[in-house]
């Protein structure tokens, strides 16, 4: 059992990823701003986990950017006298658009909240991180399956951000011993844990395929919009590897267990499922699972889109012995049994 510092835990990964982490027997401090989340999650995560999590998960209201925040963090825990043994950094700011219009609040808590984190890690002798980095990276791919080793060329502020965070870890981890670091390069989490209790609520209009299918198909919204009908796929709209987001929870976990067990690490892995579904046999799928065929039209291709990403999950399996155990079905059962059930989100 270690202490772990979580930021952004009241988030869509992060929430998920807390369950298990307590399932598993862990002491857990959040730190999470609300930016993009509300403490009800969180509340549901201590339901989840039962009676035998009591007094493992402490959360702190607060900035990854303040280091007054960060030290209160690194104070607090279940346990007093052992320290934070290990952080999995998720807080962050995450839609592509909305960074290309802002990129300095991008930059600023992104970049320097993580750097603030890293510092405040050296200060309180930790130096265990796991962060969560994005097939962002990658933009639009020469090849697909994609490897680690293919070139890091992001095309959007949000994506640069992300690459500097990556380059900022490989450098610190260069400069002294004892740094044990991994990057996990997320492909697309979707879906919610099987209860239906905790699950994705965007703010407003949902930039992401996934949410917007869900929220048409629990009647917010009128129809989907695929953008783009042409693309050189087997029915031209584009493809992606989409995730569990508990597989990918999972993959935290194992990610986790691998730092911990070893000497000093930089880990740069993608975490995928190695297989691409298209936008239409999503739309497909998630009617099946909610038992009504979802309205959607062909459109526009959107800016800044590629037309197939799709993980090369092989590294992650070798390293962290991990790998996705579920499947596009699993994935629309459990977001349409979240969305049904709270139609509205965490307000609902
Ligand atoms: P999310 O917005 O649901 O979670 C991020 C959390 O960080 C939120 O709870 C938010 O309130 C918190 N936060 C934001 N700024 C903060 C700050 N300054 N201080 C403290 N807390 C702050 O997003 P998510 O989908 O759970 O993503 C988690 C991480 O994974 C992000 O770093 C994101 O960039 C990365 N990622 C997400 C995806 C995806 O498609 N969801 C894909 C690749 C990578
Ligand atoms: C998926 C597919 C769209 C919405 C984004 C970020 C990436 C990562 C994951 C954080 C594409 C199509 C979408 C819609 C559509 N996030 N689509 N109609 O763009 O693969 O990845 O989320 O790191 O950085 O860029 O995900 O869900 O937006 O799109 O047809 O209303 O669905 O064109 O083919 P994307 P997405």
């Amino acid at each position: 059992m270690a202490r772990l510092l979580i930021t952004g835990g009241a988030g869509f990964i992060g929430s998920h990823t807390a369950l298990v982490l307590l399932e598993a027997g862990h002491e857990l401090v959040v730190l999470d701003n609300y930016a993009n989340s509300s403490p009800e999650a969180l509340r549901r995560v201590l339901e989840l986990a039962g009676p035998e999590a009591e007094g493992r998960l402490q959360v702190i209201e607060g900035d990854i950017r303040r280091s007054t925040d960060l030290d209160r963090a690194f104070a607090a825990g279940a346990s007093p006298g052992a320290g934070v043994e290990a952080v999995i950094h998720f807080a962050g700011l995450k839609a592509v658009g909305e960074s290309v219009a802002e990129p300095l609040r991008y930059w600023d808590v992104n970049v320097n909240g993580s750097q603030r984190l890293l510092a405040a890690m050296r200060a309180h002798g930790c130096r265990t991180v796991v962060f969560s980095s994005s097939a962002t990276l990658y933009g639009y791919p020469e090849a697909v399956p994609i490897p680690e080793s293919a070139p890091i060329r992001p095309i959007n502020p949000y994506g640069h951000t992300k690459a500097a965070v990556e380059k900022m870890l490989s450098d610190v981890a260069a400069s002294e011993a004892g740094w044990r670091i991994a990057c996990l390069r997320y492909f697309n989490p979707v879906g919610a844990h099987p209860s239906g209790r905790i699950g994705e609520d965007p703010n407003g209009i949902p930039n992401n395929l996934f949410p917007f299918i869900s929220q048409v198909a629990v009647g917010r919204r009128e129809q989907v919009q695929v953008f783009g009908g042409d693309w050189p796929t087997s029915d031209g709209s584009g493809v992606r590897d989409y995730i569990h987001v508990m597989d990918l929870a999972e993959g935290h976990l194992a990610a986790l267990n691998t730092l911990l067990a070893g000497g000093d690490q930089l880990l740069q892995l993608n975490l995928g499922s190695g297989h691409g579904h298209s936008v239409l046999e999503v739309i497909e799928a998630f009617g099946r699972a909610c038992g009504r065929s979802i309205p959607h039209q062909i459109t526009q291709r959107r800016s800044g889109d590629a037309a197939i990403t799709v993980a090369d999950p092989s590294e992650a399996k070798r390293q962290l012995g991990w790998q996705t155990r579920r499947n596009l079905h699993d994935i629309c059962q459990d977001g349409w049994r979240w969305q049904h059930s709270n139609p509205g989100g965490y307000a609902t």
